[in-house]
């Protein structure tokens, strides 16, 4: 059945087409004029000194990772409750990702159980920002100095996420933002790196483009891959990025209605926002005991759910791990309790009005 409300629909429009046609017009598809303007842009709103653009953010924490020389017999502390690739762009550097357990307020990394992940092996720990706020980054930046480790920041869903007065990303060692389709601006496929290291940023400069100082040479002094994005998706960056103020007026606009309509129902409980943190809403994030009845319920009458991440220490491919389950109680109750609603900026205010009445429905308001 197809939805009458779906998880999401990306704000891509006029300004959008207008750019590609002058990538199509101008005969250069790879990375040229916009890209060159986009990192621009990312580097004004993010502050960072470095920006890379990368094929997609999971190629983005891949770089990331090698960028900081972690291999083979290295630990990456990676927390439990994320989407797959913060763990397997570590597996595929070589390294082995070990799962910390997240806090119940914002679903981040719980630094009060990250000492005890910390080996004579671990080289990296990697912070998520999810669902649009900061990870509670001083504790982690701390432990990092105390340890002498380094800080891999996975801020995929971070753009225009501040800690404190800082960009998501900007914080530790290296930093990625994801531009796919269901994030605050998109490129299609697409994602930066961030960095203030000259060191990291030339070593990931030199991998992303064939371990070579540009293209079109072919003496390749370091080992390297392809990496690298094309004009046009920076096209589309650059005309989302100049849209961000308007996307994330929306998308608050739209999170405030349903916290509106929804605080008088019990049953369900919105992640919290923290003082550390503003918010730039990534879906409508929320708890419900019976999220399974409560799913089926909006599903049946036409409203697309998602469920919360499935924890890693769950997941099939990383069962030769070996995790225990009773480890991470609080990212299995993410995930056996959280659901998102849709929240992207095409959605009406009769949209979300009709969703808040079937779950108030449901619960029988
Ligand atoms: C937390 C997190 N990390 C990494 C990624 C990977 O980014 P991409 O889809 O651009 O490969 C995503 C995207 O879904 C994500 O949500």
């Amino acid at each position: 059945m197809p939805y009458k409300i779906p998880q999401l629909i990306p704000y891509v429009g006029k300004e959008e087409l207008e750019n590609l046609k002058k990538v199509i017009a101008n005969q250069w598809l790879t990375e040229g004029p916009f890209t060159e303007e986009f990192v621009s842009l990312i580097k004004d709103v993010t502050g960072a000194k470095y920006a890379l653009p990368v094929t997609n953010g999971t190629m983005a924490l891949f770089l990331a990772v090698l960028s900081l020389g972690i291999g083979p017999g290295d630990e990456v502390i990676v927390p439990d409750f994320t989407f797959i690739a913060s763990a397997t762009s570590v597996h595929f550097a070589g390294a082995r990702p070990v799962f910390c357990d997240v806090t119940d307020d914002t679903f981040t990394i719980d630094t009060d159980k990250l000492e005890e992940r910390i080996t004579e092996k671990t080289k990296a720990i990697m912070p998520v920002h999810v669902y649009g706020q900061s990870a509670d980054m001083a504790p982690v930046l701390q432990m990092a100095r105390a340890h002498n480790l380094t800080v891999i920041e996975d801020a995929a869903q971070g753009f225009g996420v501040f800690y404190n007065n800082k960009h998501t990303g900007t914080l530790g060692d290296v930093g990625m933002i994801s531009f796919f389709a269901d994030k605050t601006i998109t490129t299609g496929e697409g994602a930066v790196i961030l960095t203030n290291r000259e060191d990291v940023y030339e070593r990931a400069k030199l991998i992303r483009n064939q371990g070579r100082s540009s293209s079109g040479v072919f003496i390749h002094p370091a080992l390297g891959m392809n990496f690298r994005m094309t004009d046009l998706q920076s096209a589309i960056g650059v005309a989302q990025i100049k849209k961000f103020n308007e996307i994330k007026r929306l998308k608050s606009r739209n999170y405030a209605l349903y916290r509106r309509e929804l605080s008088g129902v019990k049953e369900l409980k919105f992640l919290e926002e923290v003082s550390h943190s503003n918010l730039v809403p990534f879906r409508t994030n929320v708890l419900a005991e019976d999220k399974e009845d409560l799913c089926k319920h909006l599903e049946e009458n036409g409203i697309q759910t998602r469920s919360f991440f499935f924890p890693l220490h769950r997941q099939p491919c990383f069962n030769f791990l070996g995790y225990r389950e009773e480890e991470f109680p609080v990212s299995n109750r993410g995930f056996e309790q959280g659901l998102s609603l849709p929240v992207y900026c095409g959605l009406q205010k009769k949209d979300i009005l009709n969703i808040c009445s079937r779950i108030k429905e449901h619960y029988g308001y």
